[in-house]
């Protein structure tokens, strides 16, 4: 099995002085960014991947939460997400959620710990 030690994504002083940090990966072999992200003071991961129209969250701005900052919101037409289940609460694609991705931390680092996931670069 898989280490999950070899696939860091970012420190926790990184996550925890930024907005929201991006990672390319591979997941399911597929090319994808990632978006990382504190949220009530818990980490979180998951594909940048809106269903919609099959856009980054940040596609037309670099932002992941929208004005209230209770909620992921994709910048192409602005459709929010709960940032804890990543479930979408817009009627469109409403109960649809954006794919998870599970986050292990520790020493202070946080790990994807994915087994179909790898790093790019
Ligand atoms: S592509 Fe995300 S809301 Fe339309």
């Amino acid at each position: 099995m898989a280490n999950d030690n070899t696939k860091p994504a970012c420190t926790r002083d990184e996550l925890d002085q930024s907005r929201y940090l991006t990672r390319k990966i591979l997941f399911k072999k597929q090319p994808v960014s990632a978006i990382i992200f504190a949220f009530d003071g818990d980490p979180y991961a998951y594909v940048n991947h809106c269903m919609h129209m099959n856009r980054p969250l940040d596609c037309e701005q670099d932002a992941i939460f929208d004005e209230t900052g209770l909620y992921l919101r994709c910048s192409m037409h602005g459709f929010i997400f709960d940032p804890k289940t990543g479930e979408c609460q817009s009627p469109v694609c409403f109960g649809q959620r954006l794919q998870s991705l599970r986050l292990k931390e520790i020493d202070g680092t946080l790990y994807f710990a994915e087994k179909h996931l790898t790093l790019i670069d």
